[in-house]
């Protein structure tokens, strides 16, 4: 991606400019980002992703009496009538399930992979929406179909009304309200309190039109949980002996009389173990490369349905394509692939980080591949991770 590109998808502004300018620092609302956009999945598509099991969904429903949230799977006779208003069914993930949802979330590439998240897609009836709230995270949110106005505000107090199934704002302070259309967008930092609510609206052929929001999410790593997850790893590269496993020693601990005080000597062990684990910064990389590119709990991948084809590798006939649900990237010394490091040096790194970065290589750009590199790539199409292209031949790939 060319990022001093001037793009409508940022209202004009090239990607640089947008990081510089707007990113986790002020909204932005684009008008026409994508002008003419038609919803990548019908309503009827959506249900059913909803119904799936490994399928993050919810429903929720505003009623007299309060607030219902009902966690996926969904199956779609527990759908509200579509006559009733104020429900939203929010199906998280589609990116990882449809290929145009994919393509769709590849245009928000200008962050870096380890920042972006997922598509999710709401369908909401008029007046559905999830209530005043605020997320922790930086999200563009594209209207796809109807109609939904938003109101935001940058308010301090972000305290959430108890005993309420979902977070919504105790007193939301609306300062901008805009009213999205088809193909417009609304960039919003984290933090940034919006209420988006669904309106009534009708096609060119009078017929009433879905309100289906896209939220293009980022994810956040928190401090403490990041810590949690690289120290445990670190750990686990530990190259003591599991057999002969370093013991805490107190020959020297004298008699207590304090017998609940913790030993200066264990704290100091703890301390040196900890400093240990962190000693080599490669290691530091290598944790936070498997922990950034660990897929979701919810992350199934589907057994290759045609084997690699190890002569056409070989020879280079075939290009290939990490599958949707893979995360690769990569550091100096590494590449990381679905929680995985393997250590990358010379033309291999290079072509491994060509594969991280494009998701796909040609059959032209595997031809400098390794035998060993090869041999991995065939590991990881075996896994699902990654597929042969069926078609590509040397001949017409220039
Ligand atoms: C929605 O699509 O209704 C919710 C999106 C959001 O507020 O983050
Ligand atoms: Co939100």
């Amino acid at each position: 991606m060319d990022i001093n590109q001037s793009l409508a998808l940022l209202a004009g502004l090239s990607p640089a400019q947008f990081m510089r300018q707007y990113w986790q620092k002020k909204p932005l609302l684009v008008r026409q980002a994508i002008p003419g956009f038609q919803p990548l999945l019908s309503r009827s598509a959506l249900c059913k992703l909803a119904a799936r099991e490994h399928v993050e969904s919810r429903l929720i429903v505003q009623q007299a009496k309060g607030w219902r949230m009902k966690q996926g799977p969904i199956p779609p006779r527990s759908l509200p009538p579509l006559s009733q208003p104020g429900w939203t069914l929010l199906v998280q993930g589609v990116d990882l399930h449809d290929a145009s949802a994919h393509a769709l979330l590849q245009r928000f590439r200008f962050a870096p992979d380890a920042r972006l998240d997922d598509l999710m897609i709401s369908f909401a009836t008029t007046g559905g929406g999830v209530g005043p709230h605020f997320d922790s995270y930086d999200v563009f949110l594209l209207q796809a179909s109807g109609r939904r106005r938003w109101r935001i505000g940058q308010q301090k107090d972000l305290t959430l009304q108890p005993g309420v199934p979902l977070k919504i704002l105790q007193n939301f302070e609306p300062e901008q309200e805009f009213l999205l259309e088809a193909g417009d967008m609304l960039y919003l930092p984290p933090g940034y309190a919006h209420d988006g609510v669904a309106e009534a609206a009708v096609g060119g052929d009078r017929n009433a039109t879905d309100c289906m929001t896209y939220s293009i999410g980022f994810r956040v790593p928190i401090r403490n949980e990041l810590a949690a997850e690289l120290l445990h790893r670190l750990a686990e590269f530990s190259e003591d002996d599991v057999r002969l496993p370093r013991l805490y020693r107190d020959p020297g601990q004298p008699a207590t009389a304090t017998p609940a005080a913790l030993p200066a000597g264990l704290v100091s062990f703890a301390r040196q173990a900890v400093l240990d684990a962190l000693k080599d910064p490669r290691d530091l990389g290598c944790a936070l490369g498997e922990c950034m590119t660990e897929p979701k709990s919810s992350v199934v991948f589907d057994e290759p349905q045609v084997d690699w084809d190890s002569g056409a590798a070989k020879a280079s006939q075939a290009g290939i394509h990490l599958d949707a649900r893979t995360r690769m990237m990569y550091d100096g010394a590494h590449v990381f692939i679905n929680g995985e490091s393997y250590r990358a040096k010379g033309a291999d790194a290079s072509l491994m980080q060509q594969l991280a970065n494009q998701r796909s290589l040609s059959a032209r750009e595997l031809r400098k591949a390794s035998v060993a590199a090869l041999a991995l790539l065939g590991d990881w199409h075996d896994a699902g991770w990654l597929r042969q292209e069926q078609n590509e031949r040397p001949d017409n790939d220039n």
